[in-house]
């Protein structure tokens, strides 16, 4: 793998609400959207448009860095991967395991047999006092969190600390389970269903899912979904915390 096309042919980069590259980077949406010619203006126009990733790293390859200010998120979905950092010192991911890199932080992500990974990448909206710091570790030993009027299971990557600016959960269903609640919010979530089947609501369209299918979530998309099938739906989603929408 070349440095210069970190993750080249299948880069999915979501474009929502048509968003352009303005002056802030990813993290904006167009003029043309906020100063429409409709007299209401735009109460909420900002998405942080992350790029998703589902890259297939073969033998001996070896990522580059990601730009300035860009945070990295990787998640192991088959094989393994070698991170890292200035120092040398490295971990070895395996299938279930993940790593945060904090912006400007420097490292490689090198792949010896193959591997297929996730990931996220998104430039770091920074908060004065706080600091990002990297992580490694796996969905196993992330304890259960509560939650309150729902079924799912659910497990939080990283920590709920405000110097993280997203969050990856993920959330298990036995078959049979659903959400109590739509959703509907400001945060966007990009998904991907590590296990199992079942459907997806997304505002009056229902989709029926399976183990590898990616969804893309924009902000307040009524949302909903039941596992269907024989066998437990697990999916890993992103989601962005931790900062005012406005
Ligand atoms: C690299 O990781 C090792 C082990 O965690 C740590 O002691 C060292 O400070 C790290 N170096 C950098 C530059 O982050």
């Amino acid at each position: 793998m070349k440095t210069s096309s970190v993750f080249p042919l299948l880069l999915i980069t979501f474009s929502l609400l048509k968003v352009a590259a303005s002056e802030e980077g990813f993290c904006s949406s167009p003029y043309s959207v906020v100063n429409s010619d409709t007299d209401s203006n735009t109460l909420y126009w900002k998405v942080t448009n992350p790029t998703l990733s589902p890259p297939y790293l073969r033998e001996k390859s070896r990522s580059g860095l990601p730009p300035f200010d860009v945070e990295r998120f990787i998640f192991v979905v088959q094989g393994a991967v070698t991170v890292s950092n200035a120092s040398g010192a490295s971990d070895k991911l395996i299938v279930d395991s993940y790593a945060y890199l904090p912006p400007n932080f420097q490292h490689s992500v090198k792949c010896d047999a193959s591997a297929t990974l996730v990931v996220f990448e998104r430039r770091y909206a920074s908060l004065e006092n706080y600091v990002a710091e990297p992580i490694i570790s796996s969905t196993e030993k992330q304890p259960l969190l509560e939650t309150p009027g729902e079924v799912f299971e659910l497990r939080k990557l990283l920590p709920t600390s405000l110097a993280y600016d997203f969050n990856i959960h993920i959330m298990d269903f036995q078959p049979g389970e659903f959400l109590n609640v739509k959703e509907f919010h400001y945060n966007q979530h990009g998904l991907l269903l590590l296990e199992g089947q079942g459907i997806y609501r997304l505002g009056d369209n229902w989709y029926p899912i399976q183990a590898g299918d990616v969804i893309w979530m924009a902000p307040f998309v009524p949302q909903w979904y039941a596992a269907l099938g024989k066998t437990r739906s697990r999916y890993l989603l992103y989601k962005d915390v931790n900062r005012n929408p406005l």
